[in-house]
């Protein structure tokens, strides 16, 4: 990796939520802490912001989770990087996260990332450029999954424009589900401002990407089969994604969502900080790992 230019765009991470579905593990501990094999979950939607070339990002908490984060990841500059924290009183909605983040947005553009997204693979950061590239409109992902039904899903015409997109719907006219990936213009700090909550009690974030179409701004760019979207929501996502990273980690030898590899490659940090990170992890395989990136220099 080249040294990457920064953007001016932002970075959410919603890292809010109760993840009733993931109890007793996460009666105490956010979701988005918990380990997905050798790292905590966060790691990897800071990664793509990181690849897409985003180091200023606001991480959302639930109330009483903020202080884990932040002892986590600090204020970010050990990445070259800078990250700042609010908190979600309550898990109200996903477009929550640009009013409470309207001040942090400021007149920017900004890219969301739900706390449980990991995706990972071939042509994923040549996507994740081009995205970030357009400051006008609306960019979104659709993947093809097997239970559509489950997703927020999108459906194309036969020029491949998006005409529709239905929440949840019980017969789904396409397998395109939504990722929980999204970036969007200024605008959508006020789109979400006038949100109502939906019969669920909750805004959804498919009123904000429907607003989008409706003024013909929305792109939704399909992510190929090269790419892993896996969302870990559920105990069984949860092995599942570890046993995923664990065996690209084994066979590789290349770690995903390496967030300090990340920082290190961009040329966001030089190899003094990264071998100061190194020694901060101590003798751990993942310390190794940072280690042996200043001698192998792959
Ligand atoms: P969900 O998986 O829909 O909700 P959850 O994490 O609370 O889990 P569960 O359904 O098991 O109770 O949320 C997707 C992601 O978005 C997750 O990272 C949590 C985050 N989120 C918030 O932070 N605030 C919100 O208001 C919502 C709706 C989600």
């Amino acid at each position: 990796m080249t040294e990457i230019d920064k953007t001016n765009r932002k970075g959410i991470v919603l890292a809010g939520g109760s993840g009733t579905r993931l109890h007793p593990l996460t009666v105490s501990v956010s979701k988005q802490l918990l380990p997905v094999y050798d790292k905590p979950m966060i790691y990897y939607p800071i990664s793509n912001l990181m690849l897409a070339g985003i180091n200023e990002v606001l991480i959302i908490t639930a109330p009483d989770q903020e202080h884990l984060f932040r002892n986590l990841l600090g204020d970010g500059t050990q990445l070259g990087m800078q990250f700042d924290y609010a908190v979600q009183e309550k898990p109200e909605g996903v477009p929550e996260a640009f009013v409470i983040g309207a001040d942090f947005i400021g007149d920017d553009p900004v890219t969301l990332i739900l706390g449980d997204n990991i995706f990972y693979g071939q042509g994923l950061v040549q996507q994740l450029r081009h995205a970030v590239r357009s400051d006008r409109g609306a960019t979104i992902f659709a993947y093809i999954v097997s239970d559509p039904q489950r997703y927020g899903v999108v459906t194309f015409d036969d020029t491949g424009k998006p005409v529709e997109i239905a929440e949840k719907p019980k017969r789904p006219r396409s397998d395109y589900a939504v990722t929980g990936l999204y970036f969007f213009d200024n605008d959508v700090v006020e789109i979400a401002q006038s949100l109502k909550p939906s019969k669920r009690g909750e805004t959804e974030i498919i009123d904000v990407v429907r607003a989008y179409m409706t003024r013909g701004d929305l792109s939704v760019e399909r992510m190929g089969r090269g790419i892993a979207w896996l969302d870990v929501g559920t105990h069984q996502a949860l092995a599942e994604a570890a046993a995923y990273v664990q065996a690209v980690d084994h066979r590789q030898g290349f770690k995903i969502a390496c967030i300090e590899e990340i920082a290190w490659r961009q040329q966001w940090i030089d190899d003094a900080q990264l071998k100061s990170l190194s020694a901060h992890y101590g003798n751990s395989p993942y310390g190794e790992y940072l280690a042996g990136l200043l001698e192998s220099r792959l």
